[in-house]
């Protein structure tokens, strides 16, 4: 008797009309168990994949301006960077669970070093929101892959990334506007550093 899997080794699974050209024009991702089914495109599974990266290098970052603003006595700041680390930890795991429910291939690469000095706390915001606009950036170009390869499920979860970035670059925006304003002034520094040592961790949803 044919199996299941015979059956799908010989392409023999029932497909819909037109799917043998849409695979033609949208070539789908390998993964470790060579289904036949996987459920990304080789273009969009490399993408999700660099993104992933992308995200642990934030992580990274973040904990090296956590560092930074230990070495120079704002604790309040340090435990900010640590929480917006944390928060980019939990964009890894993410995209992680996303690629896995596809049937994907994660592939893990090697994370770049990020600097470890800044000249000022305004500096360290302001490379931040550098930064933030920077990732902004590549998730409107990942958005637009996923409408070009005709993938709903990942334009859908990037939706969750777009309002996400929209927050990130607003409350940094607001913390360089107050930084500016505290310029020369040590008591608002303080009370800064005060506040944002207040911060909590708002966990992501971790599915796709
Ligand atoms: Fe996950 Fe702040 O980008």
């Amino acid at each position: 008797m044919e199996t299941l899997i015979e059956s799908t080794k010989e392409g023999g699974l029932p497909r819909a009309g037109g799917c043998e050209q849409l695979e033609n024009d949208y070539p789908v991702a390998s993964n470790p168990r060579g289904d036949p089914i996987a459920m990304l495109t080789s273009k969009m599974q490399e993408a999700l994949n660099a993104q992933l990266n992308a995200e642990y290098y934030s992580s990274y970052l973040y904990l090296s301006m956590s560092a930074y603003c230990e070495s120079i006595d704002l604790k309040g700041v340090a435990h900010w960077f640590l929480i917006q680390g944390q928060e980019e930890m939990a964009h890894v795991m993410k995209l992680f669970n996303y690629i896995v429910d596809r049937k994907g291939e994660v592939r893990l690469q090697a994370i770049d070093g990020p600097p470890t000095k800044w000249d000022s706390p305004l500096a360290v915001f302001e490379a931040a929101l550098a930064h933030e606009q920077h990732v902004t950036e590549r998730i409107n170009k990942l958005t637009e892959l996923a409408l070009a390869e005709h993938d709903h499920a990942t334009w859908t979860l990037l939706q969750w990334f777009i309002s996400e970035q929209v927050e990130e670059e607003a409350s940094l925006d607001v913390i360089v506007e107050q930084l500016k304003l505290a310029a020369g002034a040590p008591a608002a520094l303080f009370l800064l550093d005060r506040e944002l040592g207040t911060r909590t961790l708002t966990p992501a949803p971790s599915g796709g």
